[in-house]
């Protein structure tokens, strides 16, 4: 089969279309012919060697898959061939079949079609996630989501308001991206490369602060954040796009009850993929009732893989990229 090749770590120069060798489902896996995969920040991190989760060169990058499957491993029993599914690979969707453990693979029902099937997995399901589990979104409360115009971010949007908030804020990186934003909900968008987004946010909620935060860029947006969260919010972090971590002293939460919350899928992948279930079913019929809609901006080849992630790498993206071998 064709597959995408990290060679080594570093730019895009080190990824490789190249014949790779056939995978063959083990005990629990399931053999799945791709039709799309998607594009995530975390590839590009994993290319650069700083993902947590990341595997050693050689490996075939890529965590989402949607597809056939067209051969499962012994002892299968919720997962036959022939079926449409989506799936958490742990690396290795940049190709023509990938193997995924079946507790990670997902009938998809047939009102979603591929290209959202392979959109939704890592943003839909984390940004549900972190909406409901991780900061217990109540009806009624506000919201603030940074990088709102990014693959999570769309998707956090439009889920935070599907499950009751009042007010959605996201930030952006640019004029365009607040555009996008706002097209899939947001009530504001802020541009929070002034670094003076908290003042905003505070001015937009009375002075008060937003109750629940979802933070993928840390550093100083993290920092100011922590200027703008409620008295009783929660502030989850789950990510590092900015490249820098942020910095919070605990006097900062125990007298206004507040927060601060990590969440890492690719953690729930490997050590709990048992509790992803739940969520993705949700993600599903969101999708399928045409409630949630993955916002795909950009569909490349497989050969093309490169200018896929450039694209996300250097915040051109909106949305997700997809990938079709
Ligand atoms: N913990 C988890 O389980 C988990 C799961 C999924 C994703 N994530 C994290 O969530 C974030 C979003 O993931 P995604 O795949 O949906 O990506 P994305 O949001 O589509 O792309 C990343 C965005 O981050 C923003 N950004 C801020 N500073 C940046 C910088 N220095 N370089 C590049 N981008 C920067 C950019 O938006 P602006 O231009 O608007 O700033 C960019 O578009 C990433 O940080 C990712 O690692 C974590």
């Amino acid at each position: 089969m064709k597959a995408v090749i990290v060679k080594g770590f570093g730019g895009i120069d080190m990824l490789s279309y190249e014949e790779s060798p056939m995978p063959n489902p083990g005990p629990d896996e399931v053999l799945i012919q791709t039709a799309a995969a998607s594009v995530n920040f975390a590839d590009i991190m994993a290319r650069q060697g700083r993902y947590h989760g990341g595997g050693q060169p050689p490996f075939i990058p890529g965590l989402d898959v949607a597809g056939t499957v067209v051969k499962v491993g012994e002892g299968v029993q919720n997962i036959k061939p022939g079926q449409r599914v989506a799936g958490f690979v742990h690396a290795g969707s940049y190709a023509e079949y990938c193997a995924v453990k079946a507790v990670l693979t997902y009938p998809v029902p047939d009102a979603v079609d591929f290209d959202s099937a392979a959109a939704f997995p890592t943003v839909g399901v984390t940004a549900y996630e972190l909406l409901t589990r991780v900061t217990q979104l109540r009806p009624g409360e506000s919201v603030l989501v940074h990088a709102a115009a990014g693959g999570v971010g769309l998707a956090a949007v439009q889920m935070a308001h599907l499950l009751g908030a009042k007010t959605v804020i996201g930030t952006v990186g640019s004029a365009e991206k607040a555009r996008v934003a706002v097209s899939y909900g947001a009530d504001y968008a802020i541009d929070y490369q002034s670094g003076d987004f908290a003042d905003k946010v505070l001015e937009l909620t009375g002075g008060n602060g937003v109750d629940v935060i979802l933070d993928s860029v840390s550093g100083q947006v993290f920092q100011e954040s922590m200027r703008c969260l409620a008295r009783f919010g929660r502030i989850a972090v789950f990510g590092m796009a900015g490249g820098q971590p942020g910095q919070f002293t605990t006097d900062g939460l125990h007298g206004s009850c507040r927060s601060v919350l990590g969440y890492s899928m690719g953690t729930h992948r490997r050590f709990r993929p048992e509790v992803l279930a739940e969520p993705v079913r949700k993600v599903l019929e969101y999708l399928e009732h045409g409630q949630l809609r993955m916002a795909i901006q950009a569909r490349f080849s497989l050969k093309d893989a490169g200018l896929a992630q450039e694209l996300v790498e250097n915040r051109r993206s909106t949305g997700k990229v997809l990938l079709f071998p």
